[in-house]
């Protein structure tokens, strides 16, 4: 008699060529974490009067939390272009083609925002450290407050426009999974 504890859950019956690996699946889900954390710290420090320690203290968790998007980004792509993906779930074509796009979009949004960040901080002539931990990133660029004025506001714009874009992202992955019933989100789970 089969058990229903028998019946393998659902992402196990996936084989493999159908599915993200485990360091890819680890890879999403621990740069979602970190960029959402970037997005509430610089959210929250909106509450907080210039120059107090928690406005500091909010604008180093962005800052970190950005930069660690930016060490797990560069792992991440790497891993792409050697390991590819699976193809994707049945489906048309010009969809399949659009989300493949939007995939690249967003690579590129987690090497490029973080580095558009340090170049920032850089440019106005500081250096993300943390002095108590003796670490310190070195600087990109020299001071340069015309650079700084225009890579911040690049920053800022490409910041907000990505909340549309990450939920873009996120409603169609949920439209699959709810909508749709295929295994786009299924693939992406461990
Ligand atoms: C994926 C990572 C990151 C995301 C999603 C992100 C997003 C954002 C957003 C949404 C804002 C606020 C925009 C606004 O107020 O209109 C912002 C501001 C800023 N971010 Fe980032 N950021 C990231 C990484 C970094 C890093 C790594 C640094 C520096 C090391 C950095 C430095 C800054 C600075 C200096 C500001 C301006 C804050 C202010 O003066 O109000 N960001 N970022
Ligand atoms: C900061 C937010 C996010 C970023 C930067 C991001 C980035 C990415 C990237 C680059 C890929 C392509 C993976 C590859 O082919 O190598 C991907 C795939 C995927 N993401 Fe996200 N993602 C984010 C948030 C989310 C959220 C919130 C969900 C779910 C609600 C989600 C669900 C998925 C799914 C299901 C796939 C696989 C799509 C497929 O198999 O065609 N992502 N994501």
């Amino acid at each position: 008699m089969t058990h229903i504890t028998d019946i393998p859950s659902l992402p196990d019956v996936l084989p493999p060529s159908r599915r993200y690996d485990r360091l890819a699946v680890f890879f999403h889900w621990s740069v979602f974490l970190l960029i959402a954390l970037a997005y509430a710290a610089v959210e929250l420090k909106g509450n907080f009067a210039k120059g107090t320690p928690p406005r500091a203290l909010a604008m180093a968790v962005h800052e970190w939390a950005g930069v660690m998007v930016l060490g797990l980004a560069l792992p991440r792509l790497l891993w792409r272009l050697l390991r590819g993906a699976p193809a994707p779930e049945p489906g048309r074509r010009l969809m399949q083609l659009a989300g493949e796009a939007m995939h690249w979009v967003l690579y590129l949004f987690i090497l490029a925002q973080p580095l558009l960040g340090l170049l920032a901080i850089n440019a106005g002539g500081h250096l993300l450290a943390l002095p108590q931990l003796g670490i310190e990133i070195p600087a990109l660029v020299g001071a340069d407050p015309a650079l700084k004025d225009t890579v911040k506001e690049i920053h800022e714009t490409l910041g907000t426009a990505f909340y549309l874009v990450i939920g873009l992202h996120a409603m169609a992955a949920l439209f699959h999974h709810y909508m749709l019933g295929d295994n786009t989100l299924r693939r992406m789970l461990r």
